[in-house]
C-alpha cells in the first residue's frame, strides 16, 4: 500500500475554522489517513476527543497508527459517515463542537492498484470503499459487477449523471459490446480505442468517476449526512465540507443555502407559508480553494472546494 500523504487538503484552514479546544468533541466522518483528525486532536489537547469514521479498513489501519499517541481521546470506528449519529450515541455524545467531511477517494486509495480506483494502475475493477465484508451504508457491488451486468441504458445513465459525460451512450454501448471487462486498464484502453482522446484528460476519466460514485452510493450518502451532521452540532458548532467534484459541491451548496434562510417559499409568493427557519449560518458564500503553493505540492488539492457552516 502506498504511504500516507504528509498533510491533508486545506489542513490549516480546517483547523483554524474548527477552533478545536480542550474538552471539545469532534467528528471526522472521513477519517482516511487521519491527517485532519491528528490536527484536531493536537489542537484540542489535553482533553478534546474525536470520533473518526471510515469505511475503508486500510485507511483505518493507518489512522489507528497515526492517532495512537492520542490514546483514548481518539475513537476510531469502521462505519459510514451516514451512521455518525448512531456512533456518537454509542459514546453517549448527543452533540458535538465540530465535524469535518472530506469527501471522495484518498490519494492512498487511488495509488493502490488492487483497489481498482484508477486507470493509471492495472488492477481489478473494484472501487468499493469496503472491499471485504461490507458494513452498513457501504456499496456491495464492485465496478466490475456494474460494468458486466447492467443493461446498456442504465450504464449510460450512470456515466451521464455521475460522470457528466456527454459521450455516455457511446461509452455504454462500447462496454456492453466488449464485456466481460475485469480490470481498470482493460476498461480504460477500451474507451481510449473506441472513443479516442479528444481533450487533455484521459477519455475514461469521467467514466471512472461515475462508476466509483455509483458503486459507493456517494451522492445519496452526501445528501443523507449533511442534515445529520447539522443535527449533531451544538449551537455555535461548525461543519467543514470538502468536495472534489461539482456534484458533491452542488449538494452541499444547495443544502447550506436552504438551511441558512428563514423562508424557502417561491420568490414571487407574497406571504410566507413554509414556516422554514434557518438552522445554520454559512461561513463562506464562495467555496474556499487551496492556494497555489498547496496546489503545486498536492495535485489532489487542485479540485478541492471547502464550504463551512455554523449551527445557530
Ligand atoms: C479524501 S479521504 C479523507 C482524508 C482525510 N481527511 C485525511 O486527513 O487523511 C476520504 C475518505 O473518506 C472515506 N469514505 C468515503 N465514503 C465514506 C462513507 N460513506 N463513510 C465513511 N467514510 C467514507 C474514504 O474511504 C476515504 O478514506
Amino acid at each position: 500500500m502506498a504511504s500516507a500523504p504528509h498533510l491533508p487538503v486545506l489542513y490549516q484552514t480546517i483547523i483554524t475554522a474548527l477552533e478545536p479546544k480542550s474538552g471539545g468533541r469532534y467528528i471526522d466522518g472521513t477519517l482516511g489517513a487521519g491527517g485532519h483528525a491528528a490536527g484536531i486532536l493536537a489542537q484540542s489537547s489535553p482533553s478534546g476527543e474525536l470520533l473518526g469514521l471510515d469505511l475503508d479498513p486500510q485507511a483505518l489501519a493507518i489512522a489507528h497508527e497515526r492517532l495512537a499517541p492520542f490514546g483514548e481521546r481518539a475513537h476510531i470506528v469502521q462505519a459510514s459517515y451516514t451512521a455518525m449519529k448512531i456512533e456518537a450515541a454509542k459514546l453517549a455524545w448527543d452533540a458535538v463542537d465540530g465535524i469535518i467531511l472530506d469527501f471522495g477517494v484518498s490519494s492512498m486509495q487511488l495509488d493502490t492498484p488492487e483497489r481498482g480506483f484508477s486507470f493509471l494502475h492495472s488492477g481489478p475493477l473494484d472501487m468499493r470503499f469496503t472491499p471485504n465484508a461490507p458494513v452498513s451504508g457501504a456499496g456491495t457491488l464492485s465496478a466490475a459487477d456494474l460494468v458486466n451486468t447492467l443493461p446498456e441504458d442504465e450504464l449510460a445513465n450512470i456515466i451521464f449523471r455521475y460522470g457528466e459525460e456527454r459521450l455516455s451512450r457511446k461509452i455504454a454501448r462500447t462496454i456492453v459490446n466488449n464485456r466481460p471487462i475485469y480490470t481498470t486498464t482493460e476498461l480504460a484502453d477500451l474507451i481510449l480505442k473506441y472513443i479516442g482522446k479528444k481533450e487533455r484528460i484521459h477519455p475514461a476519466t469521467r467514466t471512472f468517476q461515475a462508476l466509483r460514485i455509483a458503486v459507493n452510493n456517494e451522492l445519496e450518502s452526501v445528501e443523507m449526512v449533511l442534515p445529520l451532521a447539522v443535527m449533531l452540532l451544538k449551537p455555535g458548532g461548525r461543519l467543514a465540507v470538502i468536495s472534489f467534484h461539482s456534484l458533491e459541491d452542488r449538494l452541499t451548496k444547495e443544502y447550506f443555502r436552504r438551511e441558512s434562510v428563514d423562508c424557502i417559499c417561491p420568490p414571487k409568493q407574497p406571504i410566507c407559508t413554509c414556516n422554514h427557519k434557518a438552522i445554520i449560518k454559512e461561513l463562506n458564500r464562495k467555496p474556499i480553494e487551496a492556494d497555489e503553493a498547496e496546489k503545486q505540492d498536492n495535485s489532489r488539492s487542485r479540485s478541492a472546494k471547502l464550504r463551512m457552516a455554523e449551527k445557530l
